[in-house]
Protein backbone atom coordinates (compact mmCIF):
# COMPACT_ATOMS: atom_id res chain seq x y z
CA UNK A 1 0.00 0.00 0.00
CA UNK A 2 1.52 3.50 -1.00
CA UNK A 3 1.79 6.11 1.98
CA UNK A 4 -1.09 8.28 2.26
CA UNK A 5 -1.72 11.65 4.22
CA UNK A 6 -4.87 12.06 6.13
CA UNK A 7 -6.71 14.24 8.26
CA UNK A 8 -10.38 15.11 9.70
CA UNK A 9 -11.78 18.23 10.59
CA UNK A 10 -15.58 19.04 11.92
CA UNK A 11 -17.04 22.55 11.83
CA UNK A 12 -20.37 24.11 13.14
CA UNK A 13 -23.19 25.60 11.55
CA UNK A 14 -23.60 29.32 12.18
CA UNK A 15 -26.74 30.91 12.01
CA UNK A 16 -26.85 34.76 11.32
CA UNK A 17 -28.03 37.78 13.30
CA UNK A 18 -27.96 39.95 10.47
CA UNK A 19 -27.79 37.86 7.06
CA UNK A 20 -25.59 37.86 4.35
CA UNK A 21 -28.04 38.27 0.48
CA UNK A 22 -26.42 39.51 -2.46
CA UNK A 23 -23.23 39.35 -4.32
CA UNK A 24 -20.93 41.97 -6.01
CA UNK A 25 -18.45 39.37 -7.26
CA UNK A 26 -20.37 35.80 -8.17
CA UNK A 27 -16.91 33.77 -8.62
CA UNK A 28 -14.92 35.39 -5.77
CA UNK A 29 -18.11 35.31 -3.56
CA UNK A 30 -17.85 38.90 -2.12
CA UNK A 31 -21.00 39.90 -0.36
CA UNK A 32 -22.50 43.40 -1.35
CA UNK A 33 -23.16 43.70 2.69
CA UNK A 34 -21.28 42.86 5.54
CA UNK A 35 -22.79 40.36 8.04
CA UNK A 36 -22.38 38.72 11.61
CA UNK A 37 -24.12 35.42 12.83
CA UNK A 38 -23.33 32.81 16.00
CA UNK A 39 -21.51 29.64 15.88
CA UNK A 40 -23.49 26.92 17.51
CA UNK A 41 -21.85 24.65 19.29
CA UNK A 42 -19.74 22.27 18.01
CA UNK A 43 -21.46 19.30 19.66
CA UNK A 44 -24.70 19.64 18.13
CA UNK A 45 -24.75 20.43 13.87
CA UNK A 46 -21.61 19.97 12.35
CA UNK A 47 -20.54 18.73 9.19
CA UNK A 48 -17.32 16.24 9.96
CA UNK A 49 -14.52 15.80 6.50
CA UNK A 50 -12.24 13.42 6.08
CA UNK A 51 -8.91 14.28 3.75
CA UNK A 52 -6.98 11.96 2.68
CA UNK A 53 -4.29 12.75 -0.50
CA UNK A 54 -2.37 9.11 -2.00
CA UNK A 55 -0.50 8.86 -5.12
CA UNK A 56 -2.40 5.60 -6.42
CA UNK A 57 -5.54 8.37 -6.68
CA UNK A 58 -6.32 8.70 -10.20
CA UNK A 59 -8.48 12.02 -9.38
CA UNK A 60 -10.07 14.52 -6.58
CA UNK A 61 -13.21 13.05 -5.16
CA UNK A 62 -15.56 13.78 -2.87
CA UNK A 63 -18.75 12.06 -1.48
CA UNK A 64 -21.57 14.07 0.81
CA UNK A 65 -23.19 12.08 3.66
CA UNK A 66 -21.77 8.77 1.08
CA UNK A 67 -23.09 10.16 -1.78
CA UNK A 68 -20.71 10.78 -4.33
CA UNK A 69 -20.70 14.65 -5.38
CA UNK A 70 -19.29 16.03 -9.07
CA UNK A 71 -16.26 18.16 -8.26
CA UNK A 72 -16.64 20.81 -11.46
CA UNK A 73 -13.45 22.27 -12.70
CA UNK A 74 -13.71 25.89 -11.76
CA UNK A 75 -16.97 24.83 -9.35
CA UNK A 76 -16.68 26.30 -5.90
CA UNK A 77 -15.43 22.88 -4.85
CA UNK A 78 -12.44 22.61 -7.10
CA UNK A 79 -11.85 26.75 -6.50
CA UNK A 80 -11.37 25.70 -2.23
CA UNK A 81 -9.05 22.61 -3.19
CA UNK A 82 -7.36 23.64 -5.52
CA UNK A 83 -6.44 26.77 -3.45
CA UNK A 84 -5.45 24.84 -0.63
CA UNK A 85 -3.28 22.38 -3.09
CA UNK A 86 -1.39 25.74 -4.17
CA UNK A 87 -0.83 26.52 -0.62
CA UNK A 88 0.74 23.17 -0.02
CA UNK A 89 2.89 23.87 -3.36
CA UNK A 90 4.18 26.99 -1.79
CA UNK A 91 5.51 25.14 1.54
CA UNK A 92 7.20 22.30 -0.28
CA UNK A 93 8.71 24.70 -2.62
CA UNK A 94 10.22 26.90 0.01
CA UNK A 95 11.62 23.64 2.13
CA UNK A 96 13.20 20.79 0.62
CA UNK A 97 12.76 19.00 3.51
CA UNK A 98 9.01 18.44 3.24
CA UNK A 99 7.20 15.95 2.04
CA UNK A 100 5.66 16.12 -1.59
CA UNK A 101 2.65 15.24 -1.72
CA UNK A 102 0.85 18.23 -3.03
CA UNK A 103 0.17 16.74 -6.73
CA UNK A 104 -1.75 13.85 -4.60
CA UNK A 105 -5.21 13.48 -5.89
CA UNK A 106 -7.38 13.18 -3.13
CA UNK A 107 -10.38 12.21 -1.97
CA UNK A 108 -12.84 13.90 1.13
CA UNK A 109 -15.51 12.36 2.64
CA UNK A 110 -18.08 14.71 4.42
CA UNK A 111 -20.81 13.80 7.03
CA UNK A 112 -23.13 16.63 8.14
CA UNK A 113 -25.31 15.14 11.49
CA UNK A 114 -28.78 17.24 10.07
CA UNK A 115 -30.28 17.55 7.14
CA UNK A 116 -28.59 18.54 4.06
CA UNK A 117 -29.61 22.34 2.46
CA UNK A 118 -32.73 22.51 4.12
CA UNK A 119 -32.14 26.37 5.49
CA UNK A 120 -29.92 25.14 8.12
CA UNK A 121 -26.80 26.58 6.85
CA UNK A 122 -25.17 23.05 5.87
CA UNK A 123 -22.86 24.55 2.98
CA UNK A 124 -21.53 26.64 5.91
CA UNK A 125 -20.36 23.82 8.06
CA UNK A 126 -19.35 21.66 5.20
CA UNK A 127 -17.20 23.78 3.46
CA UNK A 128 -15.39 25.33 6.82
CA UNK A 129 -15.02 21.89 7.25
CA UNK A 130 -13.43 21.30 4.26
CA UNK A 131 -11.23 23.84 4.10
CA UNK A 132 -9.98 23.06 7.69
CA UNK A 133 -9.71 19.30 6.82
CA UNK A 134 -7.71 20.41 3.77
CA UNK A 135 -5.55 22.91 5.90
CA UNK A 136 -4.74 19.96 8.59
CA UNK A 137 -4.15 17.22 5.82
CA UNK A 138 -1.13 20.00 3.72
CA UNK A 139 0.24 21.00 7.30
CA UNK A 140 -0.48 24.51 6.32
CA UNK A 141 0.30 27.62 8.75
CA UNK A 142 -2.82 28.86 7.93
CA UNK A 143 -4.72 31.79 10.20
CA UNK A 144 -8.25 30.93 10.70
CA UNK A 145 -9.27 34.18 8.85
CA UNK A 146 -7.11 33.07 5.66
CA UNK A 147 -8.88 30.02 5.62
CA UNK A 148 -11.91 32.18 6.15
CA UNK A 149 -11.08 33.54 2.78
CA UNK A 150 -11.06 30.89 1.02
CA UNK A 151 -14.20 29.15 2.68
CA UNK A 152 -16.04 31.77 1.60
CA UNK A 153 -15.24 30.96 -2.28
CA UNK A 154 -17.08 28.09 -1.37
CA UNK A 155 -20.05 29.10 0.36
CA UNK A 156 -20.17 32.78 1.28
CA UNK A 157 -21.38 31.92 4.92
CA UNK A 158 -19.10 28.89 5.37
CA UNK A 159 -16.21 31.98 5.90
CA UNK A 160 -18.09 32.47 9.33
CA UNK A 161 -18.10 28.73 11.02
CA UNK A 162 -13.93 29.05 11.06
CA UNK A 163 -14.42 30.98 14.47
CA UNK A 164 -16.75 30.10 17.33
CA UNK A 165 -18.84 32.72 19.14
CA UNK A 166 -20.12 36.13 18.10
CA UNK A 167 -18.57 35.89 14.34
CA UNK A 168 -18.92 39.15 11.54
CA UNK A 169 -17.47 38.83 8.09
CA UNK A 170 -16.60 42.14 6.47
CA UNK A 171 -17.86 42.40 3.56
CA UNK A 172 -14.14 44.38 2.08
CA UNK A 173 -13.59 46.80 -0.64
CA UNK A 174 -10.61 45.10 -2.55
CA UNK A 175 -11.30 43.86 -5.87
CA UNK A 176 -9.23 40.33 -4.98
CA UNK A 177 -11.11 39.71 -2.19
CA UNK A 178 -8.03 39.63 0.29
CA UNK A 179 -10.37 41.93 2.65
CA UNK A 180 -13.34 39.68 3.09
CA UNK A 181 -12.98 37.96 5.54
CA UNK A 182 -14.38 36.62 8.59
CA UNK A 183 -13.38 37.64 12.11
CA UNK A 184 -14.34 37.32 16.09
CA UNK A 185 -16.30 40.05 17.38
CA UNK A 186 -16.76 38.28 20.93
CA UNK A 187 -16.38 34.87 22.11
CA UNK A 188 -19.05 32.21 23.10
CA UNK A 189 -17.79 32.73 26.66
CA UNK A 190 -18.69 36.37 26.55
CA UNK A 191 -22.34 35.59 26.48
CA UNK A 192 -22.52 31.74 27.66
CA UNK A 193 -26.17 32.11 28.32
CA UNK A 194 -27.45 32.83 24.88
CA UNK A 195 -29.18 29.47 23.63
CA UNK A 196 -30.34 29.18 20.28
CA UNK A 197 -33.14 26.54 19.32
CA UNK A 198 -33.80 25.28 16.29
CA UNK A 199 -37.30 24.61 15.33
CA UNK A 200 -37.13 22.13 12.27
CA UNK A 201 -39.93 23.08 10.43
CA UNK A 202 -39.00 20.92 6.88
CA UNK A 203 -36.34 19.22 6.41
CA UNK A 204 -36.94 19.08 2.45
CA UNK A 205 -34.28 20.53 0.49
CA UNK A 206 -35.00 24.43 -0.24
CA UNK A 207 -36.97 24.96 -3.41
CA UNK A 208 -34.68 28.43 -4.17
CA UNK A 209 -31.30 28.29 -3.15
CA UNK A 210 -29.05 30.92 -2.08
CA UNK A 211 -27.25 31.59 -5.00
CA UNK A 212 -29.98 31.69 -7.50
CA UNK A 213 -32.31 33.14 -5.06
CA UNK A 214 -29.13 36.58 -4.35
CA UNK A 215 -28.65 36.60 -8.07
CA UNK A 216 -32.76 37.49 -8.57
CA UNK A 217 -32.65 40.13 -5.63
CA UNK A 218 -29.53 41.90 -6.59
CA UNK A 219 -31.40 42.02 -9.89
CA UNK A 220 -34.91 42.73 -9.55
CA UNK A 221 -35.47 43.84 -6.13
CA UNK A 222 -36.29 48.30 -5.87
CA UNK A 223 -36.57 47.01 -2.13
CA UNK A 224 -32.61 45.76 -1.75
CA UNK A 225 -30.78 49.05 -2.20
CA UNK A 226 -33.14 50.10 1.40
CA UNK A 227 -31.45 47.25 2.91
CA UNK A 228 -27.87 47.76 1.73
CA UNK A 229 -28.66 51.29 3.21
CA UNK A 230 -29.77 49.94 6.89
CA UNK A 231 -27.62 47.20 7.24
CA UNK A 232 -24.15 49.12 8.09
CA UNK A 233 -25.80 50.88 11.14
CA UNK A 234 -27.57 47.22 12.31
CA UNK A 235 -23.94 45.53 12.26
CA UNK A 236 -22.60 48.69 14.72
CA UNK A 237 -25.71 48.29 16.96
CA UNK A 238 -25.43 44.47 17.08
CA UNK A 239 -21.78 44.32 17.90
CA UNK A 240 -22.76 46.89 20.75
CA UNK A 241 -25.29 44.74 21.66
CA UNK A 242 -23.83 41.99 22.23
CA UNK A 243 -20.37 43.78 23.94
CA UNK A 244 -23.04 45.24 26.38
CA UNK A 245 -24.68 41.77 26.66
CA UNK A 246 -27.66 43.56 25.82
CA UNK A 247 -30.71 41.17 24.81
CA UNK A 248 -33.55 43.15 24.22
CA UNK A 249 -31.43 45.17 21.49
CA UNK A 250 -29.92 42.21 20.20
CA UNK A 251 -33.22 40.24 19.41
CA UNK A 252 -34.23 43.71 18.10
CA UNK A 253 -31.69 44.11 15.94
CA UNK A 254 -32.27 40.46 14.56
CA UNK A 255 -35.61 39.86 13.93
CA UNK A 256 -35.48 43.27 12.01
CA UNK A 257 -32.93 42.07 9.89
CA UNK A 258 -34.57 38.38 9.20
CA UNK A 259 -37.98 40.18 8.43
CA UNK A 260 -35.96 42.28 5.74
CA UNK A 261 -34.12 40.11 4.44
CA UNK A 262 -37.38 37.57 3.52
CA UNK A 263 -39.09 41.51 2.65
CA UNK A 264 -36.89 41.50 -0.34
CA UNK A 265 -36.89 38.05 -1.32
CA UNK A 266 -40.25 38.76 -2.04
CA UNK A 267 -39.56 42.09 -3.45
CA UNK A 268 -38.01 39.81 -6.22
CA UNK A 269 -39.52 39.16 -9.72
CA UNK A 270 -40.80 36.14 -9.68
CA UNK A 271 -41.34 36.51 -5.49
CA UNK A 272 -39.35 33.92 -3.34
CA UNK A 273 -41.23 32.56 -0.43
CA UNK A 274 -38.88 30.83 2.46
CA UNK A 275 -41.05 31.16 5.21
CA UNK A 276 -44.70 28.66 5.66
CA UNK A 277 -47.29 28.87 7.59
CA UNK A 278 -45.75 27.32 9.99
CA UNK A 279 -43.15 29.58 10.19
CA UNK A 280 -45.23 32.58 10.39
CA UNK A 281 -47.14 31.20 13.21
CA UNK A 282 -43.47 30.96 15.19
CA UNK A 283 -43.10 34.81 14.35
CA UNK A 284 -46.40 35.60 15.70
CA UNK A 285 -45.98 32.92 19.28
CA UNK A 286 -42.04 35.10 19.80
CA UNK A 287 -44.10 38.61 18.93
CA UNK A 288 -46.81 37.86 21.06
CA UNK A 289 -44.23 36.75 24.41
CA UNK A 290 -42.13 39.48 23.74
CA UNK A 291 -45.10 41.86 23.80
CA UNK A 292 -46.75 40.83 27.22
CA UNK A 293 -42.95 41.32 28.46
CA UNK A 294 -42.70 45.02 26.41
CA UNK A 295 -46.30 45.98 27.95
CA UNK A 296 -45.66 44.94 31.33
CA UNK A 297 -42.78 47.40 31.36
CA UNK A 298 -40.09 44.56 30.25
CA UNK A 299 -37.92 43.66 27.81
CA UNK A 300 -37.70 41.36 24.56
CA UNK A 301 -37.54 37.73 25.91
CA UNK A 302 -36.56 35.85 22.49
CA UNK A 303 -35.92 36.63 19.16
CA UNK A 304 -36.89 34.43 15.57
CA UNK A 305 -34.47 34.36 12.30
CA UNK A 306 -34.96 32.70 9.59
CA UNK A 307 -32.46 32.03 6.70
CA UNK A 308 -33.00 30.82 3.09
CA UNK A 309 -35.83 28.37 4.60
CA UNK A 310 -38.86 27.57 6.46
CA UNK A 311 -37.04 26.53 9.96
CA UNK A 312 -36.59 28.78 12.50
CA UNK A 313 -34.05 29.46 15.05
CA UNK A 314 -35.13 31.35 18.29
CA UNK A 315 -31.90 33.37 20.08
CA UNK A 316 -33.47 33.33 23.81
CA UNK A 317 -31.40 33.57 27.14
CA UNK A 318 -31.35 30.28 28.72
CA UNK A 319 -33.97 30.90 31.53
CA UNK A 320 -36.57 31.76 29.15
CA UNK A 321 -36.09 28.57 26.83
CA UNK A 322 -38.05 26.16 28.95
CA UNK A 323 -41.27 28.60 28.92
CA UNK A 324 -40.06 29.31 25.02
CA UNK A 325 -40.41 25.63 24.61
CA UNK A 326 -43.48 24.99 26.63
CA UNK A 327 -45.32 27.50 24.30
CA UNK A 328 -44.19 26.13 21.40
CA UNK A 329 -45.48 22.51 22.46
CA UNK A 330 -48.94 24.19 23.37
CA UNK A 331 -49.14 25.97 19.89
CA UNK A 332 -47.87 23.12 18.09
CA UNK A 333 -49.07 19.63 17.68
CA UNK A 334 -46.78 16.73 17.67
CA UNK A 335 -47.05 16.43 13.94
CA UNK A 336 -46.20 20.03 13.44
CA UNK A 337 -42.75 19.58 13.17
CA UNK A 338 -41.09 17.32 10.66
CA UNK A 339 -37.68 16.17 12.88
CA UNK A 340 -35.90 17.26 15.35
CA UNK A 341 -36.07 20.18 18.13
CA UNK A 342 -32.77 20.98 19.47
CA UNK A 343 -31.56 23.47 22.26
CA UNK A 344 -28.15 24.37 21.77
CA UNK A 345 -26.18 25.32 24.55
CA UNK A 346 -24.12 23.06 27.20
CA UNK A 347 -26.94 20.61 27.27
CA UNK A 348 -28.83 19.78 24.80
CA UNK A 349 -32.17 18.49 25.10
CA UNK A 350 -33.08 17.43 21.41
CA UNK A 351 -36.29 15.37 20.70
CA UNK A 352 -38.74 14.88 18.68
CA UNK A 353 -42.13 16.75 19.20
O1 LIG B 1 -23.56 31.01 2.00
P1 LIG B 1 -24.85 30.76 1.32
O2 LIG B 1 -24.73 30.90 -0.16
O3 LIG B 1 -25.48 29.45 1.70
O4 LIG B 1 -25.89 31.90 1.75
C1 LIG B 1 -26.40 32.02 3.04
C2 LIG B 1 -27.50 33.00 3.11
C3 LIG B 1 -28.25 33.09 4.41
O5 LIG B 1 -28.16 31.89 5.13
C4 LIG B 1 -29.73 33.33 4.10
C5 LIG B 1 -27.78 34.27 5.26
C6 LIG B 1 -26.49 34.11 5.99
O6 LIG B 1 -25.84 35.14 6.21
O7 LIG B 1 -26.11 32.99 6.39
Amino acid sequence: MSKYFQATASAPVNIACIKYWGKRDTKLILPTNSSLSVTLSQDHLRSTTTSRADPSFTEDTIWLNGKLDEIKPGGRLSTCIDAMRRAREEVEDADPKAEKFSQCKVHICSYNNFPTAAGLASSASGFAALVYSLAKLYQLPASPKDLSIIARQGSGSACRSLFGGFVAWREGTAPDGSDSFAEQVAPEIAWSDMHALICVVSDDKKGTSSTAGMQRTVETSTLFEQRKAVVPGRMRAITEAIHKRDFDQFAEITMKDSNSFHAVALDTDPPIFYLNDVSRAIIAIVTEYNRVSLDAGGKRKAAYTFDAGPNAVIYAPKENIKEIVEMIVEYFPQESFKDTFALFGKEDVRGRL
